[in-house]
């Protein structure tokens, strides 16, 4: 009716389309997500961070032989990009698991593991299904949700809201960067009595802290038309996100790609035709990657190169397209990284002239296995 459609447009406010509202709102949901959670503070300058829903398990946390991430799409992909920082701070072997073949192959899961199921709605069947199976297995089930009420917030034995306000297009994009958020706030707590990591977990609170100034880049957007996404390390999981989101929404075929298997098979496709995005921003990675972008180049490949803010010509030479991003701790980069690579979907969508916040075929809570 012609009154809905005025309350949809006051809901998107001076945008055009929910997904394009959500991408902007990303430096205030990332300030909720922190809201009251981070602290930095007293004479002794301690920074700590207090995550009410889950204190009363970290004990049994740290001594869980491994943890587990479950999710589906999106948000499994903001658990692999958490995963690296969890392991390094907990010390736990941490696997990760997509929900339907977890059930699937019926894994094996102990008493004695902790298994976080990350779900925006917190109604995802599949995940719903998982989360059912583990709690029969006997295993700490925790949620991560955006959803207070929600089936996994409900039936798991504790966990973290992501408080990163509603989101109604299709594609998750606020979600991802805020599940991101509370992965590294978890990690933080499970690893908090850990005094050899003290200097690392502050700087990496502080540089949570700084998140949000992070600059609109939608100026930065490209209109090309985008196939494969190279990463590795902490950016494997934008790669796989941000061809998640050209897939979805712009109805364009897209694969992520873990840059260590380039030789191993998707070398083959590299020509001056295919355009392909490789992600290069400073962390442990770079060295490696330079390689890559090296080795594509000799190809004559089509590079779309991002990299850390000051590193254009030294990471390309001045030839093909870069997104710059700026630099923050490795562990964030990927809650900056995705940014640009949501735009980039979402400027092809409209420009390709699809419906940008209900994609065919898909639906934003997927109920049915
Ligand atoms: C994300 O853009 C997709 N719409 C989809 O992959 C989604 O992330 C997935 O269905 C999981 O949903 P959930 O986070 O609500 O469990």
């Amino acid at each position: 009716s012609i009154l809905e459609m005025e309350v949809e447009q006051i809901n998107k406010g001076k945008y055009e389309h929910y997904m394009q509202k959500e991408i902007h709102e990303q430096p205030e949901s990332l300030t909720t997500t922190m809201r009251g959670r981070l602290i930095r503070g007293g004479s002794s300058k301690r920074k700590s961070v207090l995550l009410g829903g889950l204190k009363d398990h970290l004990k049994t946390i740290r001594r869980s032989r491994r943890i587990v991430f479950i999710g589906c799409g999106t948000s499994y992909n903001a658990a692999l990009a958490a995963r690296p920082l969890l392991e390094e701070l907990s010390g736990i072997p941490v696997m990760m698991e997509i929900a339907s073949d977890l059930l699937d192959r019926q894994a094996p899961i102990y008493r004695d593991d902790t298994i976080i199921f990350v779900s925006q709605s917190g109604e995802t069947a599949d995940t719903l299904n998982a989360l059912e199976y583990a709690l029969e297995n006997g295993a700490l089930c925790v949620g991560i949700t955006n959803t207070v009420g929600s089936a996994i917030a409900r039936n798991t034995h504790c966990g973290v809201h992501i408080n990163a306000g509603s989101e109604i297009g299709v594609a998750s994009t606020k979600a991802y960067t805020s599940q991101i958020v509370v992965m590294a706030m978890v990690s933080l707590a499970i690893g908090a009595d850990t005094i050899s990591s003290k200097p690392r977990r502050e700087a990496i609170i502080e540089s949570l802290l700084n998140l949000p100034e992070m600059k609109d880049l939608a100026q930065s957007l490209i209109s090309e038309q985008s196939l494969l996404m190279f990463g590795r390390g902490y950016n494997y999981a934008t790669a796989l996100e941000g061809a998640l989101k050209v897939k979805e929404v712009a109805l364009m075929h897209s694969e992520g790609i873990l840059a260590g298997e380039m030789k191993h098979g998707p070398l083959a496709l590299v020509d001056e035709n295919l355009p392909i995005v490789v992600i290069a921003t400073r962390d442990q990675s770079f060295s490696k990657q330079q390689s890559v972008i090296q080795q594509l180049k000799a190809r004559k490949g089509r590079l779309i190169v991002m990299c850390t803010e000051g590193d254009a010509a030294a990471v390309c030479g001045g030839s093909g397209r870069v997104i710059e991003v700026p630099l923050v701790v490795d562990c964030l980069q990927p809650v900056v990284n995705i940014v640009p690579l949501q735009l980039l979907s979402y400027h092809l969508t409209v420009l390709r002239g699809y419906n940008v916040d209900q994609p065919r075929n898909l639906a934003k809570s997927v109920t049915t296995e």
